[in-house]
């Protein structure tokens, strides 16, 4: 298979893992193919100990232009369906990736596309990406983790109003609803992103992967739950600094 018929491609920049949906003609386009090919590399990151964070970027004119249109009503089998669902859970990787992850948007971040950079821990825009969550208005329901990962980022009230209208919005105006942690020039997007993802990790790269659970996970726990694992993890860099 040659580099271009890759649907993901999975390349590093020394600690940096890069994975880029490959699919430009239609707008990276989430369709089997990308999903099977990103939860192959997502794994493939995580289990790499010379990889400490990862950066998410869409090949062409844009990041995701969320579900592959042409694919709705192929897959008969409902079984069938919630069977791979079960196998390659996509999106719970995202939740339970144990080391930082930023998308870096560009053009479009529209449906499971926006969805999936929600999934990150931050969204780096260039000007004028267009965001927008469409299911609603196609009688589906976001369904890449957008009903939880949106209210966790902006007040609920944004959140339901975001996903119900299914209304475009742009990068700028993402960001100032906290959808959106930076905005940044297109020509300089995929480099400030993996440089400052080089600056989070590179002065330990094992306390980020602690912090990291620990706040992404804490979020789930009652607080004295959080407490009690910090301690834990504390204790265990304790240890791993004296061997
Ligand atoms: N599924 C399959 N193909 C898609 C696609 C999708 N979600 N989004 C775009 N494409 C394809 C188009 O069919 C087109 O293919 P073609 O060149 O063979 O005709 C190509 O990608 C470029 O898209 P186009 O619509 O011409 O680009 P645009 O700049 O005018 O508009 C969007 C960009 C994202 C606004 C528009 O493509 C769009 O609305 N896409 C659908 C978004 C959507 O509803 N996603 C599903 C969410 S559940």
């Amino acid at each position: 298979m040659t580099e271009k018929e890759h649907a993901v491609l999975l390349e590093k920049d020394g600690q940096i893992a890069v994975i880029t949906l490959n699919k430009p003609d239609k707008l990276n386009a989430f369709s089997v193919e990308i999903r099977d090919q990103l939860y192959e590399a997502l794994l493939a990151v995580r289990d790499d100990p010379s990889v400490d964070a990862l950066v998410l970027c869409g090949a062409g004119r844009g990041f995701c232009a969320g579900a592959d249109l042409t694919e709705f009503g192929t897959e008969p089998a409902v079984i069938r369906k919630r069977r791979v669902r079960l196998q390659r859970d996509l999106w719970d990787e995202f939740r339970r990736f144990p080391k930082p992850i930023a998308a870096a948007l560009h053009g479009f971040a529209v449906g499971s596309g926006l969805e999936m950079a929600m999934l990150c821990d931050f969204r780096f825009a260039a000007p004028g990406t267009v965001l927008s969550l469409p299911e609603a208005g196609l009688g589906m329901i976001p369904a890449a983790g957008g009903t939880q990962s949106l209210p966790r980022l902006v007040h609920h009230g944004l959140a339901l109003e975001f996903a119900l209208c299914g209304n475009r919005i742009t990068a700028e105006e993402g960001f100032e609803r906290r959808m959106i942690s930076r905005i940044v020039p297109s020509e300089d997007l995929l480099k400030t992103t993996i440089d400052y993802m080089k600056t989070l990790v590179e002065r330990n790269p094992q306390s980020s992967r602690w912090i990291k659970t620990l706040v992404a996970n804490g979020l789930e726990l009652p607080l004295s739950q959080g407490l009690a694992r910090e301690q834990v993890l504390v204790a265990r860099s304790w240890t791993a600094r004296r061997t």
